[in-house]
């Protein structure tokens, strides 16, 4: 079953995005016109989730390219639109991996009629798109082979349909589970302090009507201990060569404590969610964002005025602690630096 909306779409020579920052109260269009709006849609987080963030930022690509066609330095000013969207978040590599495979388009096209090569970019952004609710479908499928029948799951962060260009990484294990009648129940932490797991993981559960609930961040080592939680699913922004997964604040935690209580812990990326030039996650950049998020969640004071904040909004869970990876092309088991490695490779895991 699919979803009834839909994150990012191109037409009418216009990108329209669900605004995710006004969700759930609200369901409004955010409209980028140009290249420097789907910039800020990013950095502001109109739109987030790693895969979702590299497919409106191809679009970001096609669009500064229609900006400057027929300028005479039209290279220069291209290039540097794309290095301004791929600085607009660090940490999800899916931004950068898309906007160098659009560069990539483009360089093998430059040489054409520049409506050639803004008719190949756009064609190249439609399929980053298309092409990601296809794989988000196969790591659902693949994905639904290591939850068992009425398995309790926890969740952390938006994985979902609107942290991607559709159906999602591990809510789309989670929605393919539930479509199979596996009887699964999910418990979602709210996912401070943006409340990605509260605002709209919860939203798409409860359009699934996936039985679940939502819990505060730090009731999820209570469920793990008392043994009602039977696997952890979530995300991934970055995963470096060695299987070390940067993923949303509190990911490290979850996977101390199912480490501790010998419950399977599964990060649910696309390929394109590997680095393979990073060696380790001490080299992801972390993103930190601002102390207002921390002081004023939903804008609302809930601290005292002058307070100084740390506000790191991802953090590296080591491979250690890690179950599995699961991709398209199959689930990356230790030894991870091996199997990523044969990933790049080319060869399927499956
Ligand atoms: O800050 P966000 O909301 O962009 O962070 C999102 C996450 O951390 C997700 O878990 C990750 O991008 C995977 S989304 C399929």
């Amino acid at each position: 079953m699919d979803e009834t909306f839909i994150t990012l779409e191109y037409r009418e020579e216009k990108l329209f995005l669900i605004d995710q920052r006004v969700l759930p109260t609200t369901f409004t269009l955010f409209v980028c016109n140009t290249y420097k709006d789907v910039e800020f849609s990013i950095r502001d987080m109109v739109v987030r989730g790693a895969p979702a963030i590299g497919a409106t930022a191809a679009y970001g690509v096609y669009m500064a390219a229609k900006e400057f066609a027929g300028e005479k330095d039209f290279e220069t000013k291209f290039k540097q639109a794309c290095a301004f969207l791929s600085l607009a978040r660090p940490t999800a590599v899916n931004l950068k991996w898309a906007i160098d495979r659009m560069l990539g388009t483009y360089e093998k096209a430059k040489k054409l009629p520049i409506e050639q090569i803004i008719a190949l970019l756009k064609t190249d952004a439609d399929a980053i798109r298309s092409e990601d609710i296809a794989t988000n479908k196969e790591i659902g499928r693949i994905g639904n082979t290591v939850v068992p029948a009425n398995a309790t799951i926890l969740t952390h962060c938006n994985t979902g349909a609107l942290a991607t260009a559709g159906w999602g990484t591990a809510l789309g294990v989670i929605k393919t589970a539930f479509y199979d009648d596996k009887n699964i129940f999910v418990y979602a932490d709210e996912t401070r302090p943006r409340f990605q797991g509260s605002r709209l993981t919860a939203w798409e559960l409860m359009q699934a009507k996936i039985p679940s609930k939502l819990i505060p961040d730090s009731a999820a080592a209570t469920l793990i201990r008392d043994g009602k939680i039977d696997l952890v699913v979530l995300g991934g922004d970055r995963v470096a060569a060695n299987g070390d997964v940067a993923n949303k604040l509190g990911t490290f935690a979850l996977s101390v404590i199912c480490k501790e209580y010998g419950i399977p812990f599964y990060s649910v990326v696309p390929v394109s969610t590997i680095d393979f030039s990073i060696a380790s996650g001490a080299d992801i950049p972390i993103e930190e964002r601002s102390k207002e998020e921390v002081t004023h969640p939903g804008g609302v004071q809930v601290a005292p005025d002058g307070m100084d904040v740390y506000n790191p909004c991802f953090d590296v869970t080591p491979h250690q602690n890690i179950t599995g990876i699961i991709t398209e092309r199959g689930i990356i088991r230790p030894p991870f630096r091996e199997n990523i490695e044969r990933l790049r490779n080319g060869e399927s895991l499956l």
